[in-house]
């Protein structure tokens, strides 16, 4: 994320479908500046809320209608959130709309057509199969942020230690706090979590659970097609 937002500071964020907040105070600690953490869900604000620290603003809203001024913002970000949007193409116009030009725009999570591996695809082979289905593919957004004047300057992959072992992961699994799990029968879920129990009980050598994500950056564009961009610091001059 370092890397990928624009290089100045401060710099005003806004967050999209921010949820409980698992990644707002890391963006704000890297902007020195105003992250707007918009979610739509009241339960996950309320959440959000009690970890309220200085420069982060909660507000009820949702990616494809965002109550923020026009070239408000000079990044936004979407973690884990994108397969959530009811309408990908109303939201690129809207996230299109705040960012101010040469703005940078961060999808972190999963792409239908490279789906990382996940060490419960193991346990419940078909959440693979949903998530071919639950995930937008990458050509797909692209598209739809590209039509919108958001185009693509890199594709990262980031690892990142789920847990520290077997017996962590399957606790953590637990609370099936996962979206693919809402597409699956209870006793598929059941069945797995009970074989993924089984092999953390016979962990000898405790080995950390490790998973990658994608993280899609994209910037919009500072002009129109024909006219030469200078750009400095990561701000259109013209
Ligand atoms: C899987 S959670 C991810 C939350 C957070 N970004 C994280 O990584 O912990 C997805 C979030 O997107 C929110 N969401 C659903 N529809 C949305 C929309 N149309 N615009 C913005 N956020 C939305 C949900 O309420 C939920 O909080």
């Amino acid at each position: 994320m370092t890397r990928q937002l624009p290089p100045q500071r401060p710099v005003t964020i806004v967050e999209l479908g921010a949820g409980t907040a698992r990644f707002t105070q890391l963006l704000a600690d890297i902007a020195s500046g105003v992250v707007y953490a918009v979610e739509p869900s009241q339960r996950m604000r309320e959440v959000a809320m009690q970890h309220y620290r200085s420069g982060v603003y909660f507000i009820a809203g949702r990616a494809e209608a965002i109550p923020l001024a026009t070239e408000s913002c000079d990044a936004a970000a979407i973690f884990f959130a994108v397969h959530h949007l009811a309408d990908l193409h109303a939201g690129a116009r809207e996230i299109a709309r705040v960012l101010r030009p040469g703005g940078r725009l961060l999808i972190a999570g999963s792409f239908s057509d490279r789906l990382h591996p996940r060490a419960y695809y193991h346990y419940i082979p078909r959440a693979r199969e949903i998530e071919e289905n639950l995930f937008p593919n990458l050509a797909t957004t692209t598209e739809a942020f590209g039509r919108a004047g958001v185009t693509v300057i890199a594709l990262d992959e980031v690892g990142h230690e789920v847990s520290a072992s077997l017996t962590a992961y399957s606790a953590r699994l637990t609370h099936r706090a996962i979206s693919t799990f809402e597409y699956l029968t209870d006793d598929e879920i059941d069945r797995g979590l009970a074989q993924l129990a089984a092999d953390a009980a016979a962990e000898t050598n405790p080995q950390p659970v490790h998973h990658t994500h994608d993280l899609l950056t994209l910037e919009k564009r500072c002009a129109t097609r024909d006219v030469p961009i200078r750009r400095a610091a990561g701000k259109c001059l013209d």
